[in-house]
């Protein structure tokens, strides 16, 4: 977080060639219980997505499909991109498209400014390009002339194009990612990117135009070249937040308030147009540069990179017909470290689905529900305070806050799971049903419920930035919503105090919150 209590952040700019599969929804969905959790903290929060539609790629899909460019992309935000992202629950509070007035006109004034100062010269590009990558390749990057990420023979281009002088920022990177690791994460990623830099290979400076198509936006002092569509695409990151505006005007302010980026969320494969290219750009318009790169990994099909190209891509709603969206969102976060590979398997889903979420979490909440409704008249009961639950309350809450901020999302649901499993055990060994048989032992029931009952309200919380839907429901059953407000305005600094579920709430039972997977749909 930065230290004005500001936290911006964003997800790539998808490409519009095809409609989403579980890979994009794997950043978009990170990226928002990230920003939900530091919602959570009290910040003041930004996230950003967007979708990516200049370039070759997107212009050989919609002659492909007998439609215009632009009306190929409006069609697939509308129908294909939007719809996803507001099915799984993401709270964007910005979506950019890099057709938009408002983006094309600051990247215009962004890349003059870097003629203006210098940074832009005349030269020619004689080497291959990947159209599925949109880049322009090195020698180690193909494989018997296919790039080695699409499998697909290159192109071998020879144009006169505008370079950026990209070389000059090398001393500069190497530097920020020698001193200040945290700007590009894991360690991995940032090896990787140090050991590009400093390779045998120099880095060279970058074409940042193409002129064979027409498809993007114009150089402004050269209107029969276009934008490369990386050098476009990239600056969606400061267009959406005013980049170059007045100072004075709501841009401006924008930019003021939200720039630099807090974290860039991005995939393994194009990290380096994000840790290389991204800051040395902004280092040329002399603007700060984003305070952490991270790359995660890639969702695997056969040990693949999913992909729609390789007829491997699972949509969302697959797997959401089957699981619901908050066990979707729940899952790959909760199965795969956050920056390494991982396969997605229908069985591990189904077994963590059924032992983590049906089990550990809902039935809990399902038998205290009962429980107070059976034993309590349907109402809270006075505050009780089990020392030990409240003590491990406060280590949780301190665990997954600091696993999250680090991106470490296995790490924070771990930390609360093992908090929920943690109360379950505390209900099994206090045996309510045994006491309620036993008139003289009411007091302690109702210390049971309560403590489990307030326990419960801090797991809703907690888990609320990956759960939405679920955890409102259970604390609206808790009826925390009447008692304590919407569950959306709980800070996680303040969880950990105990004894704040109100005596008296009623409680109500809601839906099944993971109803049984039928056999037979467990695939
Ligand atoms: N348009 C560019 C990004 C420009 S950002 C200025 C692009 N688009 S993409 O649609 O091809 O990919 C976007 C993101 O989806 C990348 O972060 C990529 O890693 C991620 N994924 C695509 N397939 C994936 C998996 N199989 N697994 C995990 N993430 C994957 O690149």
């Amino acid at each position: 977080m930065a230290s004005n209590g500001k936290f911006y952040l964003t997800t790539p700019i998808y490409y519009v060639n095809d409609a989403p599969h579980i890979g994009h929804a794997y950043t978009t969905v990170a990226g928002d219980v990230l920003t939900r959790w530091h919602r959570a903290r009290g910040e003041n929060v930004w996230f950003l997505t967007g979708t990516d539609e200049h370039g070759e790629k997107v212009m050989n899909t919609a002659a492909q499909n007998q439609v215009s460019p632009q009306e190929w992309c409006d069609r697939l935000v509308e129908s294909a991109w939007k719809p996803v992202w507001e099915h799984l629950n993401i709270a964007n509070d910005d979506f950019i498209r890099t057709t938009e007035e408002r983006h094309e006109t600051r990247v215009q004034r962004f890349l003059q400014g870097l003629k203006d100062q210098g940074h832009i010269y005349l030269g020619k590009y004689e080497g291959p390009y990947c159209i599925g990558c949109e880049e322009f390749k090195l020698p180690g990057d193909l494989d018997d002339n296919k790039c080695v990420v699409h499998g697909r023979p290159v192109e071998m281009l020879s144009e006169e194009n505008w370079f950026f002088k990209l070389s000059a920022f090398v001393p500069a990177l190497i530097e920020r990612y020698t001193k200040n690791p945290g700007a590009c994460e894991p360690a991995s990623a940032r090896n990787e990117v140090l050991a590009f830099l400093q390779g045998e290979t120099p880095v060279t400076d970058l074409s940042i135009s193409r002129s064979t198509f027409d498809w993007g936006i114009p150089v402004p002092w050269d209107t029969k070249q276009v934008i490369y569509v990386w050098f476009d695409a990239l600056l969606n990151y400061a267009t959406a937040v005013g980049l170059g505006d007045d100072p004075a005007s709501e841009g401006g302010k924008k930019f003021a308030e939200f720039w630099p980026a807090d974290v860039h969320l991005v995939g393994k494969d194009i990290l380096r147009f994000h840790a290389v290219i991204w800051p040395a750009m902004l280092m040329a318009a002399g603007l700060p540069v984003p305070e952490k790169i991270f790359a995660h990994g890639w969702l695997l099909v056969g040990g693949e990179k999913m992909s729609k190209s390789k007829l491997t891509g699972i949509a969302p709603r697959d797997i959401t017909d089957h699981f619901g969206v908050d066990a979707f969102r729940y899952y790959f976060l909760r199965a795969i470290p956050f920056g390494s590979d991982g396969s997605f398997s229908w069985e591990d889903m189904s077994a963590r689905y059924t032992s983590e979420l049906a089990n550990d979490f809902g039935n809990l909440a399902s038998r205290l529900i009962a429980m107070i409704e059976k034993y309590s008249g349907g109402k809270i009961p006075a505050v009780a305070h089990d020392p030990e639950l409240s003590a491990l309350l406060a280590q949780t809450v301190t665990a997954a806050d600091d696993a999250i901020l680090a991106l470490d999302f296995q790490g924070g649901i771990n930390a609360i799971m093992d908090f929920c499993k943690r109360v379950n055990g505390y209900v099994t060994e206090k045996e309510p049903w045994a006491v309620a048989k036993d008139e003289t032992r009411t007091a302690e029931l109702m210390d049971i419920l309560y403590n489990t009952a307030d326990s419960i309200r801090a797991l809703a919380v907690l888990l609320h930035p990956i759960m939405p839907t679920t955890t409102e429901i259970l604390w609206k059953s808790l009826g925390a919503d009447q008692s304590m407000g919407p569950i959306s305005e709980q800070r996680i600094g303040l969880v950990a105090k105990w004894g704040q579920l109100p005596e008296g709430s009623t409680v109500t039972k809601g839906a099944v919150l993971f109803p049984r997977l039928e056999e037979a749909e467990a695939k």
